[in-house]
């Protein structure tokens, strides 16, 4: 069965937090209070993969508004900006068996569509672990050398500035909501 995205709810915290000490090696792991804090702050932005409701969970996405630069990695609690510009992914993990079916893509799909509802134009995301040509084929360009504090070396900055036109292959997931 294809998988797809579904929201989060505190109920697979654990499993995230799980997901992202086998999926961020060598980044050190920001633990289950920073998805909660996430959760609690935009759970518009928060998404699971997997192949059916009630079947274990393989992926997660976090997204929140934002302005400047991404906050430093382990950043607890965050409060929303006043004026946010961008959508800002925060963090997305896909355990192996479930990589290379495009969830990568419509998950970006999804978030340009919940950006797109809060009136913000951008996506971004901070790339690591090498992702930033998986990230410019679905239309990202890198925004600058410095990436926040934590998220190690060959970080980028990337963003995406139409959110009105997401990326090809985005479509073949069904919305989580
Ligand atoms: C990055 C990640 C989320 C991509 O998930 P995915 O489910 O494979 O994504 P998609 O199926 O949408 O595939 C996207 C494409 O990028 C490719 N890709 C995946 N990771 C890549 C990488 N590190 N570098 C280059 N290309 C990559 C895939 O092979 C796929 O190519 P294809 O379309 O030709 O098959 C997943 O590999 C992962 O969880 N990695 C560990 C955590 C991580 O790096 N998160 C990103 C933080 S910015």
């Amino acid at each position: 069965m294809t998988p797809s995205w579904r929201p989060m709810v505190a109920a697979d915290l654990e499993t995230v937090a799980a997901i992202e000490r086998e999926s961020h090696n060598p980044l050190p792991p920001e633990g289950l209070s920073v998805f909660a804090d996430r959760l609690a702050l935009f759970p518009a932005g928060c998404f699971v993969a997997g192949c059916r409701l009630g079947r274990p969970v393989g992926g997660y996405a976090l997204a929140h508004p934002w302005a400047g630069p991404a906050p430093a990695l382990g950043s607890v609690p965050l409060r929303l900006p006043e004026s946010p510009d961008h959508l800002l992914l925060h963090d997305v993990a896909i355990l192996p068996p479930l990589r290379g079916q495009g969830l990568a893509a419509a998950v970006v799909a999804l978030l340009c569509r919940v950006a797109a509802a809060q009136g913000l134009a951008e996506l971004r995301l901070v790339s690591v672990h090498a992702t930033q040509p998986m990230w410019a084929r679905l239309g990202f360009v890198a925004d600058g050398p410095m990436a926040a504090a934590g998220y190690g070396e060959g970080a980028v900055p990337m963003r995406l500035a139409s959110v009105a036109t997401p990326p090809r292959g985005g479509g073949r997931q069904p919305a989580g909501r």
